[in-house]
């Protein structure tokens, strides 16, 4: 008998996005790591969210299944307590909580390398970047020991670094031989060798719709003849961020049809340095010189903040609208970011990957002359990046000036036609 069997049969659920995952048979030993793939809104989230009881506590659904744990069974869905420990690190860092200097003793499997000396000194999770408030999330969950330990795209935030302490704390964990990890990731062939097993799930009706590609994209007024002019130029930049030296004498620009990627460590000050851009932090030394009615949106890391209206349609045509954007973009943006299918959910009932697709339509929606992007891939399957690869090229033909931070070098490198990287305050020209 298997020390974890999981057999979900008929599972449909309706969280503005009704969707069915049929049945799902799982069975695993003492220490092994299961793989759960499947594209963007295929349910990974939900069949996690099933194991540890947000589902039906928080989230309705309806489903026959059952755990046989250790011999013992467990019906899903009942509310009840299951007969194991169960620890999940969320999608989202941002809605999650993490003692940051809490003092989790090393060994079993809790590597030294998880927090770096800015995090040591942090007194707040809040004030962590997104990668560094993710690592502070899975080393509590490793160090949680959990017989069922369930993590929802840990590698979304992570640098380099964060990647070979993930891999190198769940070899430690395989290795102690306590409990089983189950890991849901887009990225999985970065984890592919560290998995006993896997779990492909089907695509749901949503993703097998055919997507308008992004040349059927047309953003309006863009161009400018082939003519490119300054959009944003930024003059020994310094910041701080409580009481820390964040960006130190940055210069940078960037014209009209140009796509600039940024790269950098955890905590480098990416984002600091897209919010310095968009106007939403202020230098203590330097200037940020903008085009006089320069239009920049931005993509947040977190999405959900974000979303303001009650369907996803709404969202992307209502920017189109607050901002006079004639003509059929909105409708465009919503096919092309494979939405059509969901377009009449609540934003905030969507898979994560949609949330961000669907914030990202919003954004393109007020044609904006300068795009942000931060960390666009997170909850992205390899075409949802195709697309947004796409999209991109589209920008640019449009003369529109792009900026594009992400951990994901191949979306940088095949998007950019300059790359910087951030590294100890100072940008450097890859
Ligand atoms: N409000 C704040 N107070 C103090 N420090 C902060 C604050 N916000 C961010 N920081 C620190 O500033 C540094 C830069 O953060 P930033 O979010 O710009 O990094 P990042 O390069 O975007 O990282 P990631 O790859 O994790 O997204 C980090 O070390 C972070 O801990
Ligand atoms: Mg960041």
């Amino acid at each position: 008998m298997a020390y974890f069997a999981l057999e979900i049969d008929d599972f449909s659920y309706d969280s503005g996005a009704a969707g069915s995952l049929g049945d799902v048979r799982l069975a695993l030993e003492e220490g092994e790591c299961l793989l759960l793939k499947g594209a963007t809104g295929s349910g990974k989230t939900t069949i996690l969210n099933a194991l540890n009881g947000v589902i039906p506590a928080i989230t309705p659904a309806k489903f026959g299944g059952r755990v046989v744990f250790k011999g013992q069974d467990y019906i899903l869905g009942k509310g009840k307590c299951p007969p194991f420990s169960v620890y999940t690190v969320g999608q989202n860092p941002f809605h999650s909580f993490a003692a940051v200097n809490l003092d989790i003793p090393q060994g079993n499997g809790i590597d030294g390398n998880w927090l770096s000396a800015r995090m040591e000194e942090a007194s707040s999770y809040q004030d962590l970047s997104a990668g560094e408030k993710q690592r502070a999330l899975l080393r509590q969950g490793f160090a949680s020991e959990a017989e069922v330990l369930l993590l929802d795209e840990p590698l979304a935030h992570l640098d380099e670094t964060g990647i070979a302490v993930f891999r190198r704390s769940l070899m430690e964990r395989k290795k102690g031989g306590r409990g089983i990890t189950i890991i849901a990731e887009h990225r999985w062939k970065m984890l592919n060798d560290l998995a006993d097993k896997q779990v492909i799930l089907p695509d749901l009706k949503v993703e097998k719709e055919e997507f308008v590609t992004g040349g059927e994209i047309r953003f309006p007024g863009g161009g400018n003849g082939g003519t490119t002019e300054r959009l944003c130029k930024m003059k020994d930049v310094t910041l701080r961020l409580g009481g820390k030296e964040v960006l130190s004498e940055v210069n940078w620009q960037i014209a009209s049809g140009e796509v600039c990627g940024i790269t950098g460590a955890n905590g480098s000050g990416k984002t600091t340095f897209a919010k310095a851009i968009a106007g939403r932090l202020k230098a203590v030394k330097g200037t940020v010189e903008r085009r006089k009615d320069l239009r920049c949106s931005m993509l947040w890391e977190d999405p959900r903040p974000q979303l303001l209206c009650d369907s996803v349609e709404k969202e992307v045509f209502w920017a189109a609208e607050n901002y006079r954007v004639d003509g059929g973009l909105p409708g465009k943006l919503v096919s092309g970011l494979g939405l059509a299918g969901i377009a009449q959910s609540n934003p905030l009932k969507v898979s994560y990957g949609q949330q961000e697709r669907t914030v990202m339509a919003a954004v393109l929606a007020g044609n904006p002359d300068l795009v942000i992007f931060d960390e666009p891939v997170q909850g992205q399957d390899e075409k949802g990046i195709s697309r947004l690869i796409g999209i991109i090229r589209v920008l640019k033909d449009s003369g529109k000036g792009v900026v594009v931070i992400s951990h994901y070098l191949k979306l940088v490198e095949q998007a950019a036609d300059r790359i910087y990287v951030l590294e100890g305050g100072k940008m450097r020209e890859k």
